[in-house]
């Protein structure tokens, strides 16, 4: 088959589009023809040796899989080929870890292609229990935009971030793959969401997504800027994937007694505390990976309901996956970058 390979780590010229040999089938696991792979900016720091420097080359990524079943290994029920199928976008490698409950508690648990092969290829080999049935109708690309960041966004928004109706919401990087997909699942829980982007192009794709304030971060105090929104008091969560540099004023922009769920990076890692402000303030500070299968499901739930939709930028075909890297580095991506094997 073909698929997009690593053999070291480094920018995106390390990917080579070449054949590999065949998956084999093997028993408890389906085989499933990628018909798309969202690019998640994982897949980048992972490609760079920033996650695990302990893959075993050559390595094919890729987390967000939807496809058709091919072929159902021995012992697995339920499955038949042909059927629409979606793949858990992470979910625990050592079969010891599988009654673990929530998955993503797992000590094994790991995003999906990053030591056992992803779908950056034209099949992939997944454990039938964490592979969903496809029953959203919709494009094959719009559906591979979406198991990650919606995974995410159930488990930051609604568990940990305590989102409710009538809640006030920041959501950092509002136009990013993960933001956007925060934004609508904090409106599909009837919250009032604000949001922030880096340029004036992303203003409509978080107003696209439901938030009813976007902040250019550039042009304007984003703490200021929700402390007006809120009347002085601050927003009840914070959903934050930007990290060190917006860290301070983002307790800024909390109320007292809020919460803040962070499940990102992008603007580093190391930020300081003020422990007087943490407990006067009572903030609770959430860390947030992945989710649960149980999420997973709910989210796929509100995707076929229309309650969230995907937002995909641009498609490129999987010869191309050094050029969609390339794209989503430029900061410039709105949304979601699929591959098509
Ligand atoms: N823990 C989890 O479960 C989980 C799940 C999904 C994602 N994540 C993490 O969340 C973060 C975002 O992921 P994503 O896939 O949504 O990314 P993405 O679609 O590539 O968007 C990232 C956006 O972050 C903003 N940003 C702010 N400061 C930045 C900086 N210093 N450098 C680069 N971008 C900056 C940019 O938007 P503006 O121009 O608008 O500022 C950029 O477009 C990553 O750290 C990712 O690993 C974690």
């Amino acid at each position: 088959m073909k698929a997009a390979v690593i053999r070291e780590f480094g920018d995106p010229d390390v990917f080579r589009y070449e054949d590999v040999a065949e998956l084999e089938h093997r028993p408890g696991e389906l085989v499933i023809k990628v018909g798309a792979c969202g690019i998640n900016r994982y897949d980048l720091y992972l490609r760079m040796g920033a996650v695990f420097t302990d893959i075993a080359f050559p390595h094919v990524m890729g987390a967000d899989v939807a496809g058709t079943v091919v072929a159902v290994g021995a012992d697995v029920t339920g499955w038949s080929e042909g059927e629409a199928a979606i793949v858990a976008p992470g979910y625990p490698i050592d079969p010891a870890d599988w009654d673990v409950r929530p998955e993503n508690h797992a000590r094994s648990f790991e995003v999906t292609g990053t030591h056992i092969w992803g779908g950056n290829a034209e099949y992939i080999r997944v454990p039938s229990q964490f592979v969903v049935r496809n029953e959203t109708g919709l494009p094959v690309e719009q559906v591979a935009a979406m198991p990650l960041v919606l995974m995410t966004a159930v488990h930051a928004v609604d568990t940990l971030g305590e989102v409710r109706a009538g809640s006030r919401v920041l959501v950092q990087a509002g136009a990013s793959g993960s933001g956007n997909v925060c934004i609508q699942v904090a409106k599909a829980l009837g919250a009032h969401v604000a949001a922030t982007v880096g340029s004036p192009e992303k203003i409509e794709t978080a107003t696209a997504a439901g938030a009813e304030l976007v902040i250019n971060y550039n042009e304007r105090d984003f703490a200021d800027e929700i402390l007006g929104w809120t009347d002085g008091v601050g927003v009840d969560a914070v959903i934050d994937n930007v990290g060190a540099s917006v860290f301070e004023d983002n307790l800024r922009a909390l109320r007292l007694g809020g919460i803040f769920v962070n499940f990102g990076l992008v603007g580093g890692i190391q930020a300081k505390i003020n422990f007087r402000d943490l407990f006067f303030r009572r903030h609770q500070l959430r860390g947030s990976f992945m989710g649960s299968m149980e999420e997973f499901k709910r989210g796929l739930a509100l995707l076929g309901e229309g309650k969230v939709k995907a937002f995909v930028d641009r498609t490129y075909p999987l010869s191309d996956v050094a050029e969609a890297h390339r794209y989503i580095e430029s900061r410039a991506v709105r949304g979601k970058v699929v591959l098509i094997p």
